[in-house]
């Protein structure tokens, strides 16, 4: 198994107020920018504790919880109960295990810096969707290294929001948008936060 980045910080995970400040205001951003409907099944990838599933469930039927930490994934097990909508939790890194699934969208909070290659998984993202569906990424703009102050798996500091919504269109995705989500505040600075969005196009190709 590979090495659990989050081993020591499951458990107070959640005990952080900027921490889950951010994820309610990156839950607002997506419950403001996307439609989302009473039938939809969506994947949260890198879902953690649960923070922003946990805001999306009571508007949508099922959320796929994926995530390669066990530890993060007991914190959520351990709340399903709670969850408002059917919730499956899956145990995987995603960049390593094939997954072949279709979803009506896919969300994620602040696990895009633990991927190294990201052209590569907004492909990946762009195949587990339907025509149609949507992605809602959010994640830190570009910064100077500072925001982490552990090792947990970083690979960057941050996008440029130019970049990585180039990088979408590439992967396929149609209606790319990047919005101002959030601004995580820690007592040596403050860190804005984007929600890239955009749909997997409804035309059947060539
Ligand atoms: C900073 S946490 C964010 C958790 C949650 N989304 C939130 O905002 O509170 C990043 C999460 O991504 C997970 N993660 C990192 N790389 C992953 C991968 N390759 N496949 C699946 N999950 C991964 C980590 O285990 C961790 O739970």
């Amino acid at each position: 198994m590979s090495h659990d980045f989050f081993a020591e910080k499951a458990a107070s995970y959640e005990q952080n107020p900027q921490r889950v400040d951010n994820v309610v205001a990156i839950g607002n951003a997506i419950k403001a920018t996307i439609p989302l409907q009473s039938g939809m099944q969506l994947l949260d990838f890198g879902a953690g504790t649960g923070l922003l599933l946990q805001q999306i469930a009571p508007w949508v039927a099922k959320i796929t919880a994926l995530d390669v930490s066990p530890s993060m994934n007991a914190q959520l097990r351990a709340k399903a109960a709670d969850i408002g909508c059917e919730l499956e939790v899956l145990e995987l890194d995603l960049t390593q295990t094939p997954f072949q699934r279709q979803f009506d969208g896919i969300i994620s909070s602040m696990t895009l810096h633990h991927i190294a290659d990201i052209p590569a998984l907004l492909l990946q993202f762009h195949q587990l969707l339907r025509p149609g569906a949507f992605i809602a990424l959010a994640d830190l703009d570009t910064e100077d290294g500072s925001f982490h102050t552990e090792d947990t798996g970083v690979f960057h500091c941050g996008f440029d929001r130019a970049e990585i919504a180039t990088q979408a269109r590439a992967a396929g995705f149609v209606e790319v948008q990047v919005h101002a989500a959030s601004v995580v505040q820690k007592p040596h600075g403050q860190y804005p936060v984007f929600l890239l969005t955009g749909r997997r196009s409804t035309a059947v190709p060539g």
